[in-house]
This record gives structure tokens, C-alpha cells and sequence, in this order.
């Protein structure tokens, strides 16, 4: 089995997966917005014990987590979100949706420093709430009434990611690339880099550097995509 990063092409498979999995399904353009966006966050389950015999075959993906970070945290907490999770039948209890789970969440604070990940379950799913609440240990913050489109409720579930932060702390220390400052043994992140100085700069180009502001998700209309809008008849 390879754990490895979603790729656009891996999308209509995914659907597929999703179709085939579970209730609440997305449009194709809400997977590319995933995937465009924080390309780091999901990730696919590939079985390679039948691999591609042509160029032409598909990967045989047999799960998936799609993940996102929270554009616009209410709490104002740079945070994490797992929209969807899935493993195939014929694949389950074999670890596949802890593996990619785990991935998922070393991405969101290896990449965007994220604090905490949330997402929804449905409070009769079992193997998802033990997945969740026993093997990785997310907490249940509160209950949604009726947040699914047939009114069953959610659990909202958050999981505080500092123990993976800690962890990369102590193998950078252990690795000799962070200096063991105060600091570094509890404290805020220290800068691990080398100042670079000017490499790769263009050494004509005017001192004063300029500054351009750009549109990320829901200035480019992509912001409606939620996952409520998707799952839940107004
Ligand atoms: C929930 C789901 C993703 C779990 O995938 P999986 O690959 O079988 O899970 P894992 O093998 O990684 O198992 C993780 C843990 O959950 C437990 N588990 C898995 N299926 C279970 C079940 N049906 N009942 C009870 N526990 C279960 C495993 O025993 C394991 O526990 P352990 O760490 O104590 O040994 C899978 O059942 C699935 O795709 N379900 C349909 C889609 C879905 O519900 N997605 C979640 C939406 S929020």
C-alpha cells in the first residue's frame, strides 16, 4: 500500500470513492478547490500490489482524506478541517484511514502551523467515532442537531495538534538543526533557517521590493463551496 499526496488527476477516482462510500458528495470542482488550494492536506491510499500494466490505467485508490484549513477561523485560529474521509470495504481495518489521517495532520502543522483539527461525524458512526476518539484521540467539543441533510445530528470534533509540533521540535533538536535555546523547549517556534542573504535575488532589481495583494478562496467565488451548503437542504 502507498500512502501518497492527492493528485488532480486522482480526483474523478476520489468521487468515485465517495459515491461509493459515503452520503455526502461534492461537486468535482469542490475536490480541485481542495486540491489547488492546500495540495499538502490531502492525501490518497493507492493499492500497488496490482500496479498499471499501461500509462492509460488508472491507480487503484482505495482511500482517501480530503483536507482543507479553515479560511476564515471564527476563534481566529489557524486550524485545520477534514471535509472527507474514506477507505474502500474490501480495504477497511487494515490501518489505511489512520495512516492517512496522520498524514494529513504532520501536513497541516509541518505547512501552516496549524493549532487544531476539526471536522464532523455522524453520531451513529461507529468505526468512524472509534477511528477518531480512540486511536487518535480528537475530543468532542459539541453536538449539531440535524447538521446532516436527512437531520441526523454531528459530533464536532477537535484534535490539538501541539503534540505534533512538539515532535518535530525534539527530532530537529536531536538531529543537531535547533539550537537548544529556552525557547526551543517549550516555547514558540524559533526560526530554524540560515538567513539566505541575497541568493537568488536579482541583483539589478530595485532595492525596494514590491508587494502585490492577491485573491486566495473566497475572494475568487470558491467561498459558497462549503460543506454545509453541500450536505445540509436549507
Ligand atoms: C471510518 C473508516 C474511514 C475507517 O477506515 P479503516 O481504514 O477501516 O480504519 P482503520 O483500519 O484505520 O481503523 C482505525 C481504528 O478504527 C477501528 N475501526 C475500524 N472500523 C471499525 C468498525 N466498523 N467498528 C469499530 N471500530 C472500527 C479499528 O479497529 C481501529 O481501532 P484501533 O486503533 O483501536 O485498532 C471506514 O470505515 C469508512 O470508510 N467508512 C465509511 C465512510 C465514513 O464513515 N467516513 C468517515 C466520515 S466522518
Amino acid at each position: 500500500m502507498d500512502i501518497r499526496l492527492l493528485r488532480p488527476s486522482d480526483i474523478p477516482l476520489i468521487q468515485h470513492a465517495n459515491l461509493e462510500n459515503l452520503p455526502e458528495n461534492y461537486f468535482l470542482k469542490y475536490y480541485l478547490y481542495h486540491a489547488l488550494s492546500w495540495p499538502q492536506l490531502s492525501y490518497v491510499a493507492v493499492d500497488i500490489s496490482r500496479p498499471p500494466k499501461t500509462p492509460y490505467d488508472y491507480p487503484k485508490i482505495v482511500g482517501y482524506v480530503l483536507a482543507k484549513m479553515e479560511e476564515e477561523p471564527t476563534d481566529g485560529v489557524q486550524h485545520g478541517h477534514i471535509t472527507s474521509l474514506s477507505v474502500m470495504r474490501t480495504h477497511r481495518r487494515l490501518g489505511i484511514a489512520e495512516k492517512l489521517m496522520r498524514q494529513s495532520q504532520q501536513a497541516m502543522v509541518e505547512t501552516f502551523n496549524a493549532q487544531y483539527v476539526s471536522l464532523h461525524v455522524r453520531v451513529s458512526n461507529q468505526a468512524a467515532i472509534h477511528l477518531y476518539r480512540n486511536t487518535l484521540g480528537f475530543a468532542t467539543e459539541k453536538t449539531e442537531a440535524k447538521y446532516y441533510a436527512d437531520g441526523e445530528d454531528a459530533f464536532c470534533m477537535k484534535l490539538d495538534l501541539s503534540f505534533i509540533r512538539d515532535q518535530i521540535k525534539k527530532e530537529a533538536l536531536e538531529a543537531g538543526e535547533l539550537e537548544p535555546t529556552k525557547e526551543n523547549a517549550g516555547g514558540e517556534a524559533a526560526d530554524e533557517g540560515e538567513p539566505v542573504g541575497d541568493v537568488g535575488r536579482d541583483p539589478n532589481a530595485d532595492n525596494k521590493e514590491k508587494t502585490y495583494k492577491v485573491k486566495v478562496g473566497r475572494g475568487l467565488g470558491v467561498g459558497e463551496l462549503v460543506e454545509r451548503v453541500e450536505t445540509k437542504q436549507s
